[in-house]
């Protein structure tokens, strides 16, 4: 499995350490970036994980900025991807058994570093339990595709 990793500044540290841990459960990492603490902008390496989960290129990815969250609503942007932020082990399981969430987002300023590492293992030992959810997830992405102002599918352009 081939798992993308991204961070910013504020989340380099953490990035690194999970992708130690990812190497070491005998997982392909692909890195996105950043390379150093040298301040940059978040939503550049959330839209690179992003768009290597969206191609194929990566089967899962990992965010990691200050609180999770911006690198989050920049990778959410992606058509295809469904980043969750998690805090801690219960909400990255949920994340992935409820919602299919093919991209982690943790906050190195706001998680410690052992249960980062419990959210980014649960998250990658559950599973999507389908069923009622399916749907569910299915009108999360039918979004990504529709109007935003009206909610039709983008490519219907008229009434019907
Ligand atoms: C960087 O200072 C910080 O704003 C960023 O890492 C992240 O927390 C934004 O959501």
């Amino acid at each position: 499995m081939r798992i993308a990793v991204g961070a910013d500044h504020a989340g380099f540290a953490m990035k690194q350490a999970l992708a130690d841990h990812l190497r070491g459960r005998g997982l392909e990492v692909i890195d996105c970036g950043a390379r150093s603490i040298e301040p940059v902008d978040y939503p550049d390496f959330g839209a690179a994980v992003g768009r290597a989960v969206a191609a194929g290129h990566a089967d899962l990815g990992l965010c990691v900025c200050g609180t999770g969250i911006g690198i989050a609503m920049a990778a959410n942007k992606i058509a295809g991807v469904r980043a969750a932020v998690a805090h801690d082990a219960t909400s990255a399981r949920l994340a992935r058994r409820h919602n299919d969430a093919n991209v982690l987002c943790l906050g190195e300023r706001l998680v410690g570093s052992e249960v980062a590492r419990e959210a980014l293992d649960a998250w990658l030992d559950a599973a999507f339990e389908a069923g009622r959810h399916t749907a569910r997830v299915a009108k999360i992405d039918a979004l990504a595709a529709s109007d935003p102002v009206t909610g039709r599918p983008s490519d219907q352009t008229s009434e019907p």
